[in-house]
């Protein structure tokens, strides 16, 4: 059976401070992000045959082929082994401004401006209610969508193709930021890393 392995994270955990602290970044990968890999993996070992030749992104996007006895287990943690591989790789110790090209236009075009796209995914990340995320997607019009969604799921499964990720589970934030979210989501503007977030883009369109 294929095996879903943990990405490398291509930093070390104390390159995105301030923004996230160190021992933050290290229990959230170590940990969580591993913990979730590793239980999809154990969820599959039932089925080997599910994973073979397969992308997470496939098994997410066609997440009612998945066995029924299997199918919320791999929800679960396929959503959040693929979640967290989205979240890691868009942020950068050099991140930060705005994006440019293609994906700065279609924020325009989408929300008015870049500010009132901050603003309003700023908003999605705070309001969103108990664990969860807000994304950034390209919908199956190809247009540039925020959305909520609750504890592990992700967009793949509703045919929307993430291309940003704010993790706002309390793990994320709560060892520097304790309750106030709002100042972790306000911190992490600084940290984007809009040439990998464009790519993601340019090949969702596509
Ligand atoms: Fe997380």
């Amino acid at each position: 059976m294929m095996k879903f392995e943990l990405p490398t994270l291509p930093y070390t955990y104390d390159a995105l401070e301030p923004s996230i602290d160190a021992i933050t970044v290290e229990i959230h990968y170590d940990r969580h992000h591993r913990g979730y890999k590793n239980k999809l993996n154990n969820a599959l070992e039932k089925y080997p045959q599910i994973s073979e030749g397969k992308t997470i992104e496939n098994i997410l996007s066609d997440i009612n082929s998945i066995p029924e006895d299997i199918r919320l287990s791999v929800k679960n943690t396929g959503g959040g082994y693929y979640n967290h591989n989205l979240y890691w790789s868009i942020l950068s110790p050099n991140g930060g401004g705005k994006p440019t090209g293609d994906l700065l236009k279609a924020i325009e075009q989408n929300f008015g401006s870049f500010n009132e796209f901050k603003e309003k995914l700023t908003i999605a990340s705070n309001t969103l209610f108990g664990s969860g995320w807000a994304f950034l997607v390209v919908n199956k019009s190809k247009e540039l969508e925020i959305v909520q969604y609750a504890n592990q799921n992700s967009p793949l499964s509703d045919g929307k193709t993430p291309i940003l990720a704010i993790d706002v589970w309390e793990h994320a934030y709560y060892l520097n930021y304790q309750n106030k979210r709002a100042d972790y989501v306000n911190a992490i503007w600084n940290i984007f890393n809009w040439k990998v977030i464009e790519k993601l883009y340019n090949k969702a369109v596509k």
